[in-house]
């Protein structure tokens, strides 16, 4: 099964790219490559080159392009302007001109680093995405927000830059293993429990198959999930208002991965994050107490324990937070669901202040709950 779908974005110069998912589309990319490249450049990791980028390599030279490989070691702890310069060099060297065009192919590490490198050779570049791993396909190869991880704190440096396609082949899901497609599967509960509960709940009733990686099932999610995903980004591209739900889970997630320095996944923590900002939305009256029950349960047969937040502490966490890109007037902005499938907004805002005792309090009771 191939589905099909187009992200169309309205604000001046208007632009539009398909997204395909389904199986075996790689060997066909070509399809969908601009005719006039002079270039094409595969940006990947070291494991997704031997897995999937030779043989690409390989088809793409044979059908007559002229090709460079890149790849880097894999991991987030590559996601660095060093790793960004490097590959740059070597694209300088080789003589990669304007016409040039990138092939983002592997996981959100490749996707975000070599959009942004897309976004600025020579002064941006066209790029497609070829998502390898379920957390890519369903959320970060979707949108063109591009960027690099800093000491600082993550995605802190980066670009908005859309791709020109988004090619998922659900084919190479084969060889991911099963920590990392609860990785994904986080990012897809994220975007159901923000607006859309009739999947958060078929997720529920088919975790098993999804984990057991039917095709069918997976398709769907992903289908689904990057629908959604498309249809706020167009809305606003630029992440002046909406977008910022995306961000739900992922104020805590993100400074539980700088504060476990990566090591752990990003969806991982991410998870820890959702069930944080669920309790924060709670302790509030916003969120009834059975819909956060819902969603520990969920992420509890994913083995999600909340006891993994004791190894934190909360100060820390807080003041982690304060690097976030999201802070307006000096306080950080939390996403807050009133329900399941539905995001609580205010004043016409999407993101709302919320006191530090909160958020303590919300981080002390997650770990008793
Ligand atoms: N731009 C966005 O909108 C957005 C959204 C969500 C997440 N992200 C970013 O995505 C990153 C996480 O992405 P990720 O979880 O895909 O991590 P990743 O890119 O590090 O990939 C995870 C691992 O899977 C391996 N791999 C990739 N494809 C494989 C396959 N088919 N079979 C076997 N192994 C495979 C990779 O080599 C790597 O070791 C984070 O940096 C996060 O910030 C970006």
């Amino acid at each position: 099964m191939i589905t099909h779908l187009t992200v169309s974005l309205p604000k001046p110069p208007a632009t539009a790219y398909p997204i395909w998912i389904g199986a075996d589309l790689l060997e066909n990319c070509s399809k969908w490559m601009p005719t006039n490249v002079s270039t094409v450049v595969i940006i990947t990791d070291h494991h997704v080159k031997k897995l999937y980028a030779k043989r690409l390599d390989h088809h793409l030279k044979k059908a007559g392009y002229n090709t460079l490989l890149l790849s880097f070691p894999a991991g987030e702890k590559s996601k660095t302007a060093r790793t960004k310069s490097k590959i740059e060099e070597k694209m300088l060297t080789a003589g990669c001109d304007r016409h040039s065009l990138i092939l983002a192919m592997g996981g959100g590490v490749v996707g975000d680093l070599a959009g942004f490198i897309a976004a600025t050779y020579m002064r941006g570049i066209s790029y497609i995405q070829l998502p390898t791993t379920f957390l890519a396909m369903i959320d970060s190869a979707v949108g063109g927000k591009t960027g690099i991880d800093t000491p600082q704190g993550k995605n802190l440096i980066g670009a908005f830059w859309q791709p020109i396609a988004v090619i998922a082949d659900t084919q190479c899901l084969k060889t991911l293993p099963k920590q990392h497609m609860i990785n994904g599967l986080i990012e897809a509960i994220k975007i159901f429990l923000l607006c859309d509960v009739k999947s958060l709940t078929d997720v529920q009733e088919n975790l098993d198959l999804i984990l057991s990686q039917d095709v069918s099932i997976l398709n769907n999610i992903i289908h689904r999930a990057v629908t959604l995903k498309a249809t706020i980004v167009i809305n606003d591209e630029k992440d002046k208002g909406q977008r910022a739900i995306l961000n739900f889970g992922h104020t805590i997630g993100h400074a539980l991965e700088h504060l476990t320095d990566y090591k752990h996944l990003h969806g991982y923590a991410v998870a820890l994050g959702l069930l944080v900002e669920a309790k924060i939305a709670q302790l509030l009256n916003v969120l009834a107490e059975e819909h956060y029950v819902f969603i520990k349960r969920l992420l509890n047969r994913l083995n999600i324990e909340s006891s993994a937040l004791k190894q934190f502490d909360v100060h820390e966490i807080i003041q982690c937070t304060q690097t976030d890109k999201k802070k307006q007037d000096g306080v950080i902005p939390y996403v807050l669901i009133n329900a399941l499938g539905s995001v609580y907004t205010a004043n016409n805002r999407f993101a709302h202040p919320v006191p530090e005792s909160i958020v303590q309090q919300a981080f002390l009771d997650t770990i008793e709950d």
